[in-house]
């Protein structure tokens, strides 16, 4: 019998305000009309409570899109699930954070692309980097607990020391400096995205620091890039072990990033939730080792680390059956190496900015909104 799941990731919608070039979502957009309706998502809610879900994550996209987004809120809170939003906070003004508080939302994390306007509003494509902070101040002001989510690459990770002045400014509780992951969007932007080794080096000095001045007063978690890792991650904790994501369209999945892979679709629309968790094909795939090729099957690892990420196997190699090939003992690590060599050549794509000398390199050209 498989335990059922932690947490929930409502992806309740792909628009978005801000076109991130690491952005999760998939390539292929769902449509506003092909959006699970309310009734829909109160069902899947419903579902998830029965399966013994504690946790529900409102996310996208950016959630504050859907305007029934307090009613959701409200009725997961009523299952008695710990509600998360998680938000560019563009959007969050003070009539719509009164009544998801009014709803009973017990928690908000805002995703901060840099510490000064000029890099911010770049990396996120529109001027949004004052909305953020006034936003943050009032979700603070409201009562609730606040983390800010920074995504790190080479074009804001100089930037690091300041970014956490914010943090320290606007009093969050949790601060998550999580270096790219080089799925979908951030896969194609990775030339102008991974950081150096010296950039790392000098981040996670700064973050060491701050964790010091920060103790008993922010939690600074900091999410180091698996580039520079020798062995890879379980990812989500082990496929279809913790976490369920529902994308809008009603497609579950075990990661945010299983969409790409060829596996049979499992949506919430055709199947209950219980079914899709227990025994659908998609989450049964990779769970546990027997799956599992050499040499993850004869390593003493395997049950550390699952083998890694079958998302970023898949991406790389074509293959999703093979192993993550940022652990060492692939045979595809000359793939990572390449990349990691690629971002540490003097001619490589110059880091990014300053507040005084914003960044020079345009971000490429594939961007997910507009
Ligand atoms: Fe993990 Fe497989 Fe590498 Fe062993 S060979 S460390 S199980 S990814
Ligand atoms: Fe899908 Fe790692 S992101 S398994």
């Amino acid at each position: 019998m498989v335990d059922g799941p932690l947490g929930v990731l409502a992806e309740l919608t792909h628009a978005c305000p801000l076109s991130c070039s690491y952005c999760s979502n998939p390539l292929e957009l769902t449509k506003r009309s092909e959006e699970l309706s309310t009734d829909e998502w109160r069902r899947v809610l419903d579902e998830a409570a029965d399966l013994g879900v504690l946790q529900s994550h409102f996310s996208g996209g950016e959630p504050l899109l859907r305007r029934d987004l307090p009613d959701l809120v409200r009725h997961a809170s009523g299952l008695g699930m710990y509600t998360n939003l998680v938000t560019s906070a563009i959007g969050l003004s003070r009539p719509r954070a009164e009544a998801l508080r009014d709803a009973g939302l017990d928690h908000v994390q805002v995703s901060i692309q840099a510490d000064e306007p000029v890099l911010s509003d770049r990396l996120a494509g529109i001027s949004s980097f004052d909305k953020k902070i006034e936003a943050a101040r009032l979700v603070k002001e409201l009562g609730w607990p606040l983390t800010l989510n920074v995504v790190l690459h080479r074009q804001n990770i100089d930037r690091i020391a300041a970014i956490l002045d914010w943090v320290e400014e606007l009093e969050a509780d949790r601060v998550e400096l999580a270096n790219t992951q080089y799925y979908g969007w951030a896969l194609r932007n990775r030339e102008a995205l991974l950081p150096s080794r010296e950039q790392l080096r000098h981040a996670e000095k700064v973050t060491r620091e701050a964790r010091e001045r920060l103790r008993g007063r922010t939690d600074v978690i900091y999410v180091i890039p698996d580039y520079y890792a020798e062995y890879p991650k379980p990812c989500m904790g082990g496929w279809g072990s913790r976490q369920l994501v529902v994308g809008p369209e009603g497609n579950a999945w075990p990661c945010l990033s299983a969409h790409e892979l060829p596996l049979p679709r499992a949506n919430v629309r055709e199947h209950d939730l219980a079914w899709i968790w227990r025994d659908s094909p998609l989450f049964s795939e990779f769970r546990g080792t027997d799956w599992m090729p050499d040499p993850c099957r004869s390593c003493d690892r395997r049950e550390v680390d699952l083998g890694g990420c079958r998302c970023q196997a898949f991406q790389l190699t074509g293959d999703m059956y093979r192993t993550d090939p940022v652990c060492v003992l692939s045979p595809d690590r000359g793939l990572i190496d390449e990349a990691v060599t690629a971002a540490n050549d003097p001619a490589a794509v110059p880091a990014g900015g300053t507040a005084s000398e914003p960044v020079l390199v345009p971000m490429p050209a594939v961007r997910p909104h507009r």
